[in-house]
């Protein structure tokens, strides 16, 4: 059952959007299965940028059947608006398909979101405010509100009540919210429930049948390993799982219908938000990146924070995806660099070394990143296609990282544009299959 799992192997914005519109061409659908609209994918095509929060970065190809799965939380208006804009650029928006499992954002998680983060004052997560920590508490509490409760008045009125009862006291300071009147949001989110009606489905059976079809699905995650709630730099993550190991849970499907899971990573590191980074760069070379790399968030526009690749997060995200190949990025954005730092190793407080992920907090918080120095490159990476086109520096670059981070590199991406990327062997024989007839296709 040919189920492909792209997944970000850092801190998010690896470009997991780009990928997953260059694979999408070679498969028949896409899903999501985690995050919701805190998530912001790219896709640059024939110059035109797209961005998508919600909906599947399959959506622009006509025919392909995108879904919402269950794992996602879902921000209506959001995602209304997003269809909206879809609709606008001419995009057939009809094949888009809506788990009715999946749990719904609502006025009090945004105000919740915005609330939790006051409070935490300097120990602040930096989340994105878009209710997605106080969505996902309320699915674990039972409370929440999903999909299908936009299809029944009564249903949706009664759990609303139930789901603000308990958040009585800390919603005190926003009593005179309008967006919080009972009346309101009901009938504002019956209205969303009659403009969605058309795409909302049992997704899991849906995928089921595409899978047992031998169709060619492509789970699509947000976010990155390390932002994951167990095993990311709690409590600075997200709140769901951005691991291979949801796509399953998050759709409804088992875990043998997947037969890849590519970890894309950038050729260096950013972050979004506050939380551990051993390898951040805080000088000079730090904001050189920035700005060669555009690194300023797709959904809230913040600057990320830089630094030099971290292998021992790579491994570490390897490992607990299961990776069976690696995407390296915005290799293009290190040209010119005279030498190319790497992280190849932690340092911790006390002088010990470590090639793996320590998993209490607090040696993590005080680990020092041990670099290596690669020779760099000064050519223009954006016209190479294939690994003999790249420059000593880069293509030595790349085997390094393959190396330690002990997975094949499968494709490296050479700029925004989606032909910008080189295939190696090993992404065309598990994506196009091995014989030179089917690689012409690429
Ligand atoms: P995502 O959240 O993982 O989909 O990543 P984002 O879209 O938030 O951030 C990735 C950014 O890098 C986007 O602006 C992409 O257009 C851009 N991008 C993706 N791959 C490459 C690449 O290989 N080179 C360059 N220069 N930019 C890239
Ligand atoms: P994509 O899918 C980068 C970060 C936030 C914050 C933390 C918690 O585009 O890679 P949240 O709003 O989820 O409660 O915030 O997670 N974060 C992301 N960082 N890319 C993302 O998504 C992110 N989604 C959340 O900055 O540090
Ligand atoms: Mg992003």
């Amino acid at each position: 059952m040919p189920g492909i799992v792209i997944v970000g192997a850092q801190w998010g914005d690896e470009g997991k959007g780009k990928i997953t519109d260059l694979l999408a061409e070679h498969g028949d659908a896409v899903v999501r299965f985690q995050g919701g609209n805190n998530a912001g994918h790219t896709i640059v095509r024939d110059g035109e940028e797209w961005k998508l929060h919600l909906i599947p970065s399959g959506i622009l190809y006509p025919g392909k059947r995108c879904v919402i799965g269950n794992g996602v939380v879902i921000d209506p208006k959001v995602l209304i608006d997003e269809l909206d804009a879809l609709r606008a650029r001419r995009i057939d928006v009809s094949g888009l398909r809506i788990s009715a499992n999946a749990h719904l954002i609502m006025p009090y998680h945004l105000l919740l979101d915005s609330a939790g983060e006051a409070k935490l004052g300097k120990l602040q997560i930096g989340t994105t405010r878009r209710g997605i920590g106080p969505c996902y508490a309320d699915k674990a509490a039972r409370l929440g509100i999903r999909v299908q409760d936009l299809l029944d008045e009564k249903i949706l009125k009664k759990k609303i009540v139930a789901a603000m009862e308990p958040k009585r006291l800390s919603l005190r300071p926003f009593e005179k919210d309008p967006t919080l009147d009972l009346h309101t949001m009901t009938e504002e989110y019956l209205v969303y429930g009659h403009r969605l009606e058309q795409h909302i489905a049992d997704t899991s059976k849906l995928l089921w049948e595409l899978l047992e079809d031998g169709q060619k699905v492509i789970f699509e995650g947000a976010q990155g390993a390390m932002l994951d709630i167990d095993h990311g730099t709690y409590p600075f993550v997200t709140s769901s799982n951005p691991l291979s190991g949801a796509a399953c849970v998050g759709t409804g499907v088992g875990p043998k219908a997947i037969d890849e899971i590519w970890g894309i990573s950038k050729a260096y590191t950013t972050r979004v938000g506050a939380g551990p980074f051993p390898s951040e760069l805080h000088d000079e070379m730090g904001e050189t990146i920035r700005k060669r790399g555009g690194e300023f968030g797709t959904t809230t526009g913040r600057p990320r924070r830089t630094g030099w690749l971290d292998l021992v997060a790579l491994r570490y995200a390897a490992r607990l995806n299961t990776l069976t190949a690696l995407v390296l990025t915005k290799l293009d954005v290190l040209s010119g660099l005279d030498r190319v730092g790497v992280c190849t190793s932690y340092r911790g407080a006390e002088g010990a070394e470590f090639d793996d992920f320590p998993y209490h907090q607090t040696v993590l918080h005080h680990t020092t990143a041990q670099l290596t120095e690669l020779k760099g490159w000064q050519e223009d990476l954006g016209e190479c296609r294939t690994l003999s086109d790249l420059p000593d520096g880069a293509r030595e670059y790349v085997q390094f990282i393959e190396e330690h981070a002990g997975t094949p590199v499968a494709l490296i991406g050479v700029g925004p544009g989606r032909e910008q990327v080189i295939w190696t062997d090993a992404g065309l024989d598990s994506i196009i299959g091995p014989g030179e007839g089917a690689r012409a296709t690429v």
